[in-house]
């Protein structure tokens, strides 16, 4: 596997988001299934994994501590507090909450569902608003002092607020939406990233699947799946959507590799700081994703690619309006 770099980690190219092994796209695949997955992708140099407290609230953690413990000195274990699950009259709920004493409390709970001391890479999920991103960072940077962390990322900001963050303590990475339907960090994060060394971490690189032309049919979505609430799987949107699809196959067709892996080597190809994270539960889908470290797309064929698929021509906001009020990062 080709290597890259988190500040003074070395990394494969593509990592591996662990966050459909227990949620989001509607139920969860068996244990044996995620557990397999898990150290298939291992065998296949795979080592910088993505979880997070929130992922089916702790859960997602669980699993990927109990199953990467035995290869903890191979791996980059990755994750996220600030936003986690907390128990409320209705049940767990998804709370921001940016304090220093609950990224303190986030931290320890992660460190223990892991089953590690230290966390290689832990990112504060959202910006909490309430608190200024000193705090929040400052509290971070202690925890990497108390040798719990080693070093501090940020999720879904704005190049304005890593500059404010970094200036408290060194931002190795920023985990942002990032694909050709997703064009965010191009308006000032990737550029910020660039000048502050700072590494830019691709999550939903395939378009939370869109991009692999597989994903027809999204009034067959599961009810709990999180697509259904994000406007451009809408079904007057998708229906838009789906028809860009024609000329991004075409593309892939003449690359000779599959969509899912088009999409993948598009974003290897924005700079050796960018680093997708693709997500699967399905050992078949790893291995193709993998196969995208090995495209070469030429500058030609790069600018086609921008044109067909983009923020110009894709249809319906990726956020609802709700959510998109929980996160920084500069919207379209
Ligand atoms: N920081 C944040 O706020 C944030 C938000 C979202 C995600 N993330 C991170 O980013 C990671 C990846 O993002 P994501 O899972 O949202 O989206 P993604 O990687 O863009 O897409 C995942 C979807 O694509 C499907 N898929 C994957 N490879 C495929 C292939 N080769 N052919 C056909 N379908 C394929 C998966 O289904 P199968 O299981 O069937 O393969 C799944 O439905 C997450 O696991 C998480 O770690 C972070």
């Amino acid at each position: 596997m080709k290597t890259r770099h988190i500040a003074d980690l070395a990394v494969p190219a593509l990592g591996l988001g662990c966050m459909n092994l227990s949620h989001a796209y509607g139920a969860p695949p068996p244990p044996a299934q995620a557990e397999a997955l898990l150290l298939e992708a291992l065998d296949l140099g795979v080592t910088l994994f993505d979880t997070a407290a929130l992922y089916g609230f702790g859960a997602n953690e669980t699993l990927v501590g109990r199953v990467l413990k035995p290869h903890r000195d191979r791996i980059v274990l990755a994750s996220k507090g600030g936003m986690a699950g907390v128990e409320g009259a209705d049940g767990m709920k998804r709370v921001i909450d940016g304090r220093p004493d609950a990224i303190r409390r986030n931290c320890e709970d992660s460190l223990r569902r892991l089953q590690t001391d230290r966390i290689d890479l832990y990112y504060l999920h959202r910006w909490d608003k309430s608190v200024p991103i000193e705090d929040s960072v400052g509290a971070m940077a202690d925890l990497v002092r108390a040798g719990k962390l080693r070093h501090v990322g940020l999720s879904e900001v704005s190049a304005a607020t890593l500059r404010r963050a970094h200036a408290v303590h060194p931002i190795a990475a920023v985990q942002s939406e990032y694909s050709l339907w997703t064009r965010n960090p191009e308006i000032a994060l990737d550029a910020a990233c660039r000048e502050l060394g700072t590494a830019l971490v691709a999550f939903s690189p395939l378009a939370r699947g869109y991009l692999t032309g597989t994903l027809r049919d999204v009034a067959g979505l599961d009810a709990k799946d999180i697509r259904r609430g994000m406007p451009r799987f809408h079904a007057e949107h998708y229906a838009a959507n789906l028809k860009l699809l024609g000329a991004y196959e075409a593309l892939a067709n003449e690359a000779g590799c599959s969509p899912a892996q088009l999409a993948l080597a598009w974003l290897l190809a924005r700079g050796e700081h960018v680093l997708p994270i693709p997500g699967t539960t399905r050992s078949a889908h790893l291995r193709e994703n993998l196969g995208a470290v090995d495209v070469q797309l030429t500058p030609e064929l790069l600018a086609r690619l921008d044109a067909a698929i983009g923020q110009h021509n894709v249809s319906g906001a990726r956020y609802s309006a709700a959510t998109q009020l929980e996160v920084d990062s500069e919207a379209f």
